[in-house]
């Protein structure tokens, strides 16, 4: 079945606020699109919507062929995972799981073996007679992901379902859930204030501001080829930093010149250079800098270094070489190519 989601045109206004401004945004059947963006930008307005628990302003929300506004959310059958566990409390594991399918009137000799098997799917077996308070933070959330998948929902929708756990756990679940995704091949939507979640997650992400779209890609598109400087600061660190653009080339502060990538873009705010691809040696390089900064990170060395009137981000992976000291003189070299970034700029107040 073709499950791919379309949305047109779609606004979300709460007295005043306009949560959500004119919004399209196709997510092709079996992919998992993150949305990502700063706290308060619309993602779980939207996700809510596609849903059915909110409803929008104006707009089309399509299901494969067919309008889905109206059609109720327990009718749409969407598996949702939320940051909060929203488990039943009194409910063992396994009667949490069959909830959605008894709701559904399924025989109970097949609620049986679908509860089996979703709840091996996110390898929670063994723990199908204990209680939600009888288990860790990271294993109530497999059980809700074990709830959302055993409908075999068309769209799986998540908002933020990891933010609750520590980190090392957030790590391991979200791989497994990228595999999990994959293997199902369930249409899904994700959303994320965290970059890196959006990156290890997504087949594609899309950049949310202020209730608009920024821009969407793939992971790598927008990470090493972004349009906004939105973009390429929310994802990850950047330097933005001036140069005199004559043609494809541009001169920068410290007198090298190099290759634009994009020479075409109009308007550009500055460049981008990533602090990996900067290049930090004690002394060979193309130009002068002092350590203002450095901070050992196990994998890498985060620098700041002072040069040319900039204060550069410098991220060193030469870890075997040992970290150069705050004080020191030190010699960079740009990366061969940089990257002209645009200013985004909002939508007028879209009438509804
Ligand atoms: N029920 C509501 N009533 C009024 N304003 C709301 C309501 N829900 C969300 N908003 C506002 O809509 C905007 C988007 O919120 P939200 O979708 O929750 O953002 P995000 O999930 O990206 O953090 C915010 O300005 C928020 O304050
Ligand atoms: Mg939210």
């Amino acid at each position: 079945m073709n499950t791919s989601l379309s949305i047109r045109r779609l606004a979300k206004h709460f007295d005043g606020v306009q949560a959500l401004k004119s919004l399209d945004l196709e997510i092709p059947a079996g992919r998992l699109v993150t949305l990502l963006g700063p706290s308060g930008c619309g993602k779980t307005t939207l996700l809510r919507m596609i849903a059915g628990i909110s409803d929008p302003t104006a707009g089309e929300i399509w299901l494969a062929g067919r309008r889905i506004e109206d059609v109720a959310p327990e009718r749409r059958n969407f598996g949702m995972v939320f940051q909060t566990y929203a488990l039943f409390p009194h409910m063992s594991v396994e009667k949490n799981v069959a909830f959605g399918l008894e709701m559904r009137g399924i025989k109970k000799a097949e609620i049986a073996r679908r509860v089996a098997a979703a709840l091996d799917l996110v390898g929670l077996a063994h723990l199908g007679k204990r209680l939600p308070r009888q288990l860790s933070g990271g294993q109530q959330q497999r059980v809700a992901l074990a709830r959302a998948v055993v409908i075999e929902p068309d769209v799986l929708l998540f908002d933020e379902p990891l933010s609750n756990l520590d980190a090392k756990l957030r790590d391991t679940l979200r791989e497994d859930l990228r595999i999990l995704q994959k293997k199902l091949g369930i249409t899904s939507v994700y959303v994320t204030h965290d970059q890196s979640e959006a990156m290890a997650l997504a087949d594609e992400i899309v950049v949310m501001k202020d209730g608009e779209i920024v821009e969407r890609g793939t992971p790598i598109d927008l990470y090493r080829r972004p349009t906004y400087r939105f973009t390429a600061e929310f994802l990850g660190m950047t330097n933005v930093i001036g140069g005199d653009l004559s043609g494809n080339q541009c001169r920068l502060p410290w007198g090298a010149v190099r290759q634009v990538e994009n020479p075409g873009e109009k308007d550009a705010e500055g460049i981008a250079i990533r602090p990996e691809d900067i290049g930090i040696e004690a002394a060979d390089g193309e130009f002068d800098g002092v350590i203002e900064h450095a901070v050992f990170m196990g994998a890498a060395i985060h620098y700041q270094v002072r040069a040319a009137g900039h204060t550069l981000r410098v991220l060193s992976t030469g870890g075997q070489n040992g970290v150069l000291e705050a004080g020191q003189q030190v010699k960079l070299t740009p990366p061969p190519a940089v990257h002209l970034l645009k200013t985004f700029r909002p939508a007028e107040r879209v009438p509804v």
